[in-house]
């Protein structure tokens, strides 16, 4: 048995979770998430703010984990977090506690990339959720289309060429007057949307696309958010419009999302889909993947709402693989606003 602490503060989630590991199953013995609530008033979120947010928070998220956990930090073998992709001076809060903890504890440490954590996240709750897979990985700050044939081995094969597909749902629902973060709200609101009322352009999405194309797989979505701006300057009645208009640009965004995801699983022969990221939280966009695939006869799993957003047991889990294969990082280990994911090629 093998016990991992993952600790993860890349962004606006001060999280902790402890993982027992056997071989290659996993269980999640604790998984800790405090959600800074100080962003909410500026809309979006405040870099300075959150490090000193995390700083607050670090010590007892961590003594939560390990508590909830039933083990001290003695009984812990490897410590994992997120070293990149994210706010770099939210990275070092969790990257130096971390570093500080297995230092004085004598444990081995390993950074952690944000995104494989997100991959790994579905298979915590799903064991069939495992390579080879098709994943499509949307956040607030990452839109990446992936074929994963081995844990460790990715293959980027597309990603978005502006805004992430969160950060597209976080802005049109500041334009539609809803709060932050919109994905949940702009997902109830469509839910009462008439999906004939507006259409907006599918962005980079043609039927004739070929697989020479550059934007077969890359997605495109300030252009969309552009679009709902517009529509919401010509609206002369938002109240009564509002619905309508979320249910457009969701219905916009999600078919550009699931006919790329289609055409991955077709090219590499897929039979399992994975999601993965905050916006896999929501029900349209995995109704329609599965709709989209099942003519493939392939299975799509996507994270219980607790596992698609920001926590540290899926950083855990990706460290569990990184420790059974690779060697611990050093104390030099430094945090990075962008890094690819390692094992990536494009
Ligand atoms: O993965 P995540 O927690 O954080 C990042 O790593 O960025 O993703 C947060 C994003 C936000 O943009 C939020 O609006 C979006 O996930 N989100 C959703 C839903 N729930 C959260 N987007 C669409 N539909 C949802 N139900
Ligand atoms: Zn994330």
């Amino acid at each position: 048995m093998t016990l991992v602490l993952g600790i993860e503060t890349s962004c606006d989630e001060t999280s902790a979770a402890v993982l027992e590991g056997h071989g290659s199953a996993a269980r999640v013995r604790s998984n800790i998430i405090l959600s800074q609530d100080v962003h909410r008033v500026f809309g979006g979120v405040v870099p300075e703010l959150a490090s000193r947010a995390h700083l607050t928070a670090i010590v007892p998220v961590v003594g939560r984990a390990l508590d909830e956990a039933s083990v001290s930090l003695g009984d812990i073998d490897t410590i994992a977090v997120t070293h990149a992709p994210g706010l770099v001076g939210a990275l070092l809060v969790g990257l130096c506690y971390a570093k500080a903890l297995a230092f004085g504890a004598g444990k081995r440490i390993f950074g952690v990339h944000h995104m494989e954590g997100h991959l790994f996240a579905t298979s915590l709750e799903h064991p069939d959720a495992v390579p080879p897979f098709t994943a499509l990985l949307v956040s607030g700050g990452h839109t990446l289309l992936i074929d994963c044939p081995r844990w460790g081995h990715y293959h980027l094969l597309g990603a978005t060429r502006d805004d992430a597909a969160g950060e597209a749902f976080d802005k049109v629902a500041k334009l539609l007057g809803l709060p932050y973060p919109g994905g949940r709200p702009i997902e109830q609101l469509a839910a009462s949307g008439d999906p004939t009322r507006f259409r907006f352009p599918r962005p980079m999405l043609r039927r004739n696309q070929t697989r020479a194309d550059a934007d077969y797989y890359d997605v495109s979505f300030s252009g969309l958010k552009t679009a709902v701006l517009l529509a919401v300057r010509a609206s002369p009645d938002m109240d009564a419009d509002r619905a309508h208009l979320a249910r457009a640009f969701q219905d916009a965004l999600i078919e550009t999302l699931a006919e790329k995801t289609a055409r991955a699983a077709r090219e590499f022969k897929r039979q399992r889909i994975v999601l993965g990221g905050g916006v896999a939280c929501n029900r349209a966009l995995t109704a329609a993947i599965v709709e989209r695939v099942a003519a493939l006869g392939a299975v799509v799993y996507a994270p219980s709402p607790r596992l698609a957003t920001d926590n540290a047991a899926m950083i855990a889990r990706a460290g569990l693989f990184h420790a059974g294969h690779d060697a611990a990082h050093s104390w030099n280990l430094n945090a990075y606003a962008t890094l690819p994911i390692p094992g990536l090629a494009t």
